[in-house]
């Protein structure tokens, strides 16, 4: 092969494996033990989701493998009657899939309930750590509405978690995302949410498994410890529940015990 050759193929699809290889000794100079993957995802190119991730400023962002799952994860709520919540809004990024999800599902006629403080974080716990500050991801409802604006049938329940959720504690839910950092409004929305889900229903918890959110993971175990339903952990942060469905611990994959023996 001519060496100009070899160079169009270092540089091209053909050349992606070299290239791999030297980002993941960069990576790994940087940031040990760093885990790359494999960049040949259809996802990745999906024209209508990367869209959506503009409208939020997200493509380039680490979290669009929690948005695609999301994403996925609320087609098998659709034939599941409910209304549907987010905990901790933000920008309305986790809504807008939702609503989205809901226009879709419009046999169901859904409600979508989104609970921010709209004030940022509530002060941590001990359990929390020191990563995050109360306050840190704030933003206001009315950018959330603008972000929004195309889209119908939610109700924004600005207030301190658990503050409003008697207001809709009548209602059964097909879908909730929580996603507010940290031990306390975690436990109060898990704690909350989980008898109201109806069968089939699915419960997203963001921050599950995140060292960052130590008080969050902690939380969700807390409250599942004695129930039927587990959380699934994702491989990139984040974890579900299927309401009704019974889940099993981990099996043990490290054989070194039955070694000792
Ligand atoms: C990580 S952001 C949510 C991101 C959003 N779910 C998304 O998908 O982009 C955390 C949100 O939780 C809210 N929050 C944190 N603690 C809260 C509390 N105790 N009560 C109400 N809102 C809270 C913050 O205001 C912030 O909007």
């Amino acid at each position: 092969m001519s060496f100009r050759r070899r160079v169009s193929h270092a540089l091209g699809d053909r050349g992606l494996p070299l290239r791999l290889l030297a980002l993941k000794h960069i990576a790994h100079a940087l940031i040990p033990g760093y885990r790359l993957k494999y960049p040949q995802l259809d996802w990745w190119s999906n024209e209508p989701f990367n869209q959506y991730l503009d409208r939020f400023y997200e493509r380039k962002g680490h979290n669009t493998d929690r948005r695609w799952i999301i994403h996925q994860l609320l087609r098998l709520t659709t034939n599941v009657a409910g209304d549907t919540a987010e905990c901790g809004v933000f920008a309305g990024a986790g809504s807008y899939l939702i609503l989205r999800a809901n226009e879709r599902d419009n046999l169901h006629k859904r409600t979508h309930y989104m609970f921010d403080s709209f004030e940022g974080l509530s002060q941590p716990d001990t359990a929390d750590g020191s990563y995050w500050q109360a306050g840190d991801m704030a933003m206001a409802e009315d950018a959330v509405r603008h972000n929004l604006r195309d889209c119908s049938n939610y109700v924004a329940m600005k207030g301190w978690i658990p503050s409003r959720f008697a207001e809709v504690a009548g209602r059964r839910f097909s879908f909730v995302h929580i996603d507010v950092d940290l031990y306390e409004p975690t436990r109060d929305s898990l704690a909350f949410f989980l008898p109201r889900m109806t069968a089939g229903g699915i419960i997203v918890v963001d921050d599950y498994g995140f060292a960052t959110c130590p008080g969050a993971s902690q939380a969700v175990d807390d409250i599942l410890r004695h129930g039927p339903e587990k959380m699934l952990a994702m491989p990139d942060g984040g974890g579900f529940l299927i309401k009704g469905q019974a889940t099993a611990d981990g099996a043990q994959l490290d054989s070194s015990t039955h070694y000792q023996k």
